[in-house]
């Protein structure tokens, strides 16, 4: 069985989550950039991760959801700036399960990640108040992931990877 675990993270969360999740498959496994992969070809199974950016998948993960999930068997690992469990998340997931319709989804994690302060600092410069208001998201993410999460991402790494033998 080959593993594969792609992720696409601009300021570093997901890619932590991802490599949490690589240490704990056994067997045949790569970890790559998702940009660098071209199909799922040759994989049994692909954890592919991403972050939520405005409310949805970040694009570039949710375009290549779209051309490359179908028909195949995937397990999802999204980070975010709110808090695991807040209200809207649950849609915003729904959207992440959306954009890989058609492949067989094995499971999907998802944790907080930190706010960068650059994007904290933008967001507070908005005339937005929807951006005002989710800058005050930064404070409480700061670390995030930390070693907590990592081990949850590493437990749904062993789920997902029990679940297939
Ligand atoms: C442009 C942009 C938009 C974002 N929008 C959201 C959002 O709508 N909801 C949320 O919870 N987090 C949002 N975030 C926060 C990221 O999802 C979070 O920091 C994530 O862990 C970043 O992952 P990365 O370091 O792998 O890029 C946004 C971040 C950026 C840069």
């Amino acid at each position: 069985m080959k593993t594969l675990v792609a992720y696409f993270s601009q300021t570093g969360n997901t890619k932590k989550v991802a490599e949490a999740i690589y240490e704990e498959i056994a067997g045949d496994k790569e970890i790559k950039e998702l940009s660098e992969v071209e199909s799922l070809e040759g994989y049994d199974l692909a954890f592919i991760g991403f972050p939520v950016h405005a409310s949805n998948p970040a694009n570039p993960a949710k375009e290549w959801l779209e051309k490359n999930a179908a028909g195949k068997k995937i397990a999802l690992f999204v980070t975010h700036a709110a808090p695991e469990g807040a209200e809207d998340l649950k849609a915003i997931l729904e959207r992440c399960r959306e954009a890989a319709a058609g492949a067989e989804l094995v499971g999907v994690f998802d944790c907080q990640g930190e706010l960068a302060d650059a994007i904290i600092d933008f967001l507070k410069k908005s005339d937005n108040p929807r951006h005002q208001a989710f800058a005050e998201y930064g404070p409480q993410t700061k670390g995030q992931p930390d070693q907590s999460r990592l081990e949850k991402a590493k437990n749904f790494a062993r789920e997902v990877m029990a679940s297939q033998s």
